[in-house]
Parts: C-alpha cells; structure tokens; sequence
C-alpha cells in the first residue's frame, strides 16, 4: 500500500482505510483509540458499524413503537424520522467578510497581512455555517517578486485576492488537510506555478490561479470559487455568491445547513502539509 494513500487525522475516512476500501453507503466509524484495558478492535469487528442498517432498524424500531400506540402521529413521526426538516438558504445572500479580530477586513489589510507566502490556513464560512472557504492573496509581499495578479476572479487593486471552498472535491477532506502551498513549500512545480492547493488526504492539486482548476488528480473537478465584490468606497470586502459545482457534501450549496448570517469572520490554522506528489 502506498502510505501516501491513507488518510491523516484530518480526513473523514478513518485513518488507516484507503478510499476504495469503504463502500459507497457504509460508514465507518471512528474507533476508540487501543488503551491496555480495551484493545483496538480489528477493521470487519464490532468496531464496524454499517450506518445504512442501522438507520433503517432504527426507523423499523421507532415506526413498531409508535404503531402500538396506535396513535395519530404515526405518518408525520415515521416522516420526521426518514426524512429531517430540509435547512438552508433560496438564493446567495452578499455577506461582509471580517478580519480575525473582528473589525471589518478591507483589501487594504489583506494586501498588508497576507501575500502569496503566507502560510496559515485562512478560512471563512459561506454561504452555510458548515461551508469553509479559503481567503488567498496571490500578490507578492511588498517589494517582493513572484506570486500572480490578475486572476480569475481576483479583487483588490491587484486583482490578487481569490477565495475558493476549502473541502476538497475528491471525497470531501476539509481545511487544513486541503491547504494552500506558498512558493517553495514543496519542490514540486505546475509549469512556472509553484504554488496551488493541494490535498494531502489522496493528493489532488486545483490552480489557484485559473479558478481552481485541476492540476493533479483524483478530483476531477474544480473547487467552487466563491464570487467576491470589492466595495472601493469603504474597501470592504464581500462574498456574494459560488461558481462552479456544489460544494462537496452537498447536492446544493445552498442546502443542508444554516446560513452564515450578515458577516463571516476569518479564522486561522496550521496547515498540513504533504510533499509526497509528483509534479506535472
Ligand atoms: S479528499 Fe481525496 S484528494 Fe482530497
């Protein structure tokens, strides 16, 4: 097995399993980690728990109980159960984006606290609370060389500012297992692009530059871009909108969570990182 295929901590598939070990429609769950007085429990064990069977005894379970009560809430219970409330949003709302600390982030900060060697994992929610994005300046630091302006969908006054949805379009790793590689974190280089995002969970690359498109695979489509709009009046900072395929976990973007409300505040991690990919 190629270790470069398995999971880190990071990744929804638990470590351990490579992707096509685990069947469409069964879910494996996270085992307790082996203690003296509990050992790990072997992968086909009791430590396996098929999700699919199990939600649907559930379901068996809830509908026989009610059923002998005989009373009335049967068709709307036995509903709720199979089928919860749908929860989200009917169209993109424009939501302002905040810095770290709070104050409204304007392009101004941006150009003067990140650049295109930045390492951490900058995110914000959007459109949905369960939606993290990537919030990338691809300039170069002041006086400084490399990096690119002028991208697609780039805002600011380099048109270097991007932000595009930080769970990976493979099988759905989220931030920081997806991460953005500055200048020079890996050898590896795309032509003259030395920097992208890149996923360490199975080693999907996206250019950051030309709208995440795919550099390397397994994901064979682009991360979602989210739109942004950069107001010159005040140098605020907005996300309007997605381009691109729903973001992965959702069969709409706008559906299956809560929406973020008036603003999204950044927040910080370490990145993970994974040089174990081969260059184009
Ligand atoms: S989840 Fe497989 S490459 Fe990202």
């Amino acid at each position: 097995m190629n270790d470069r295929m398995l999971c880190p901590p990071e990744c929804p598939i638990v470590p351990g399993y490579r992707a096509w070990d685990v069947p469409v429609g069964y879910v494996r769950k996270l085992a307790p980690a082996p203690t003296p007085s509990a050992p790990a429990v072997p992968p086909g064990g009791e430590g396996d728990v098929d999700e699919t069977r199990r939600n649907v005894l559930k379901l068996v379970a809830v509908g026989g109980i009610i059923a002998a009560a005989g009373g009335g809430l049967v068709g709307g219970t036995l509903q709720y159960v199979s089928k919860p409330p749908l929860v989200g949003l009917s169209s993109y709302p424009k939501v302002q984006l905040m810095d770290l600390d709070g104050t409204a982030l304007t392009a101004t900060k941006v150009m003067n606290e990140y650049n295109v060697t930045t390492p951490s994992v900058l995110t914000f929610q959007y459109p949905l609370t369960n939606e993290p994005n990537f919030l990338i300046n691809l300039a170069p630091p002041s006086g400084g060389s490399g990096g690119a302006t002028n991208v697609v969908g780039g805002v600011g006054p380099q048109q270097s500012i991007v932000a595009f949805s930080a769970i990976c379009q493979h099988l759905g790793c989220p931030a920081p297992a997806i991460c953005f590689y500055p200048p020079g974190t890996c050898g590896q280089s795309f032509g003259k692009l030395d920097f992208y995002i890149h996923c360490s969970c199975h080693g999907s690359t996206y250019d950051v530059t030309n709208g995440a498109a795919n550099l390397t695979g397994p994901a064979v489509i682009p991360l979602p871009q989210v739109v942004l709009e950069w107001d010159q009046s005040d140098d605020s900072l907005y996300a309007t909108n997605m381009n691109g395929a729903a973001v992965n976990g959702h069969l709409n973007t706008l559906q299956g969570g809560y929406g973020v409300g008036a603003t999204a505040q950044l927040s910080k991690q370490s990145p993970v990182i994974d040089c174990s990919f081969p260059s184009a």
